[in-house]
């Protein structure tokens, strides 16, 4: 694992001031993008097209977050915009091998995620296919929630399942994450850390995105 990687959501930021919001995070890794659709979690926020305009807007990486029923049909179109990584739930996906293809050959990385009931142990076999594997740390749904003390073994055993299959595999930490607790998902081998409320909630939120990473590095 390289350096931590710090990935504000803008969920938590004003959405008529997207490309403000977004400046606001230079030199974050990846933006992250929640993409809710009422139906996979009781909450709508944005699509395609938003993401589209976003995409032009801003130089930092975007990191797609679907939470959202039929990944298989609606995740491509993601990577195929120029998203930097596409993830769906595991719970919502037919057929999540072959969504993690096309995601791949659109251009993108493929990320799998867990909601916190969700058996990281009944999805090991998957894990070749992906290049990210996001741990939800709340139930998806909304921002500024609390961080799931009991994921700290799931991030543990998801870096293990990573460094004994030299995977490469980047472990993502979403959910309740601030300068706190990012330093438990950090010590049990985290590697990229999305940030909602603590990034956005802040008066600086730069600064915040500077203070989480060396927080992460501790
Ligand atoms: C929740 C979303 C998160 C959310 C995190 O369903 O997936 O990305 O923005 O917000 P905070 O960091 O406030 O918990
Ligand atoms: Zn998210």
């Amino acid at each position: 694992t390289g350096a931590p990687m710090i990935a504000p959501s803008i969920l938590s930021a004003d959405f008529a001031r997207l490309a403000d919001e977004a400046a606001a995070v230079a030199g974050s890794d990846w933006l992250h993008v929640d993409v809710m659709d009422n139906h996979f979690v009781p909450n709508l926020t944005l699509g395609v097209p938003v993401v589209q305009s976003l995409i032009k807007a801003t130089d930092i990486p975007l990191d797609c977050h679907l939470m959202i029923d039929d990944p298989d049909r609606w995740a491509p179109p993601y990577a195929e915009l120029g998203a930097r990584n596409v993830t769906f739930h595991v719970e919502a996906a037919a057929d999540p091998r072959q969504t993690a293809r096309a995601i791949k050959s659109a251009g993108a990385l493929a990320g799998l995620a867990l909601k916190p009931d969700t058996s990281l142990a009944d999805h090991l076999d998957l894990l070749t296919e992906f290049d990210t594997l996001l741990v939800m740390t709340v139930e998806p749904g909304f921002g500024g929630q609390a961080f799931i003390d009991a994921m700290v073994d799931k991030i543990a055993a998801a870096r293990r399942a990573v460094d004994s299959g030299h995977l490469r595999l980047l472990v993502e930490v979403d959910g309740g994450v601030n300068a706190e607790t990012i330093e438990r998902a950090a010590a049990a081998g985290a590697d990229c850390f999305v940030a909602g409320s603590a990034v956005y909630g802040a008066d600086d939120p730069a600064d915040a995105v500077r203070r989480l990473r060396e927080s992460a590095r501790r």
